[in-house]
C-alpha cells in the first residue's frame, strides 16, 4: 500500500476547501478524464461549498501497457460547451505529461475564461512535457500503481486505497 484511504479522505477534503476559496466567484465546470479520475472526481465534488457542474472526457493513449504512447484519441468528447467558463481538469494521475499536455490544447482552443488542473497523484521523474498543475493530491515516487480508480488492465480500479503493481505483475491481471 503506498496512501490509504485515511490519507485519500484527508487530501481530497484539503482539496476541496481550497478549490472551493479559490472558485467562490467563478463559473466553475469540472472535467473529468473517464475512466481513472471517476472515484476522485465523485469524492472532490462533494467536499466543495461552491456551485459547480461536471463534464466528462474520455482519451486513451495507453492501451493496456505502462507506458503513454504520445498518441492520444478523443474516445468521448464534453457534452457541453467550455466558452468562457472556468474549467478545472480532474485526472487521476500525471505521468509523462503527454495526455493532459493534449488535452488542455484542445480545451483551450475553446476559449474558456480559465483552465486549471487538479491531479490526485504525480509522478514528476517521469515528465516529458512541463505541464502547470494547480492542485496536486499527492507527489509519489516512478513507481506504476493502482486502485482509487486507477488501472492496470481494467483491473483493481475498485481498491479504496492507492497501492504498487508489482513489476513482474503479467499485463493481463
Ligand atoms: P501520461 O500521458 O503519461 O501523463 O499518462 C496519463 C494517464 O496514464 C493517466 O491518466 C492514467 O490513466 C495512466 N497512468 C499513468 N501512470 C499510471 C499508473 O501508475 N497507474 C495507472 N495508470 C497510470
Amino acid at each position: 500500500m503506498l496512501i490509504s484511504t485515511e490519507q485519500l479522505e484527508q487530501r481530497v477534503g484539503e482539496l476541496g476547501l481550497e478549490i472551493s476559496r479559490d472558485y467562490a466567484d467563478k463559473d466553475l465546470v469540472m472535467v473529468g478524464v473517464l475512466r481513472g479520475a471517476v472515484i476522485f472526481i465523485a469524492d472532490l465534488l462533494r467536499q466543495l461549498e461552491v456551485p459547480c457542474e461536471i463534464d466528462f472526457m474520455a482519451v486513451s493513449s495507453y492501451g493496456s501497457s505502462r507506458d503513454s504512447s504520445g498518441v492520444v484519441r478523443i474516445l468521448k468528447d464534453l457534452d457541453d460547451s467550455i466558452t468562457g467558463r472556468d474549467v478545472l481538469i480532474v485526472e487521476d494521475i500525471v505521468d509523462s505529461g503527454l495526455t493532459l499536455n493534449y488535452l488542455m490544447r484542445n480545451l483551450q482552443a475553446r476559449d474558456p475564461a480559465s483552465i486549471e488542473v487538479c491531479s490526485l497523484l504525480t509522478k514528476p521523474e517521469r515528465r516529458r512535457v512541463e505541464i502547470p498543475i494547480r492542485y496536486v493530491g499527492f507527489e509519489i515516487p516512478n513507481t506504476f500503481v493502482v486502485g482509487y480508480g486507477l488501472d492496470y488492465g481494467q483491473h483493481y480500479r475498485n481498491l479504496d486505497y492507492v497501492a504498487e503493481l508489482p513489476d513482474d505483475t503479467e499485463p493481463s491481471l
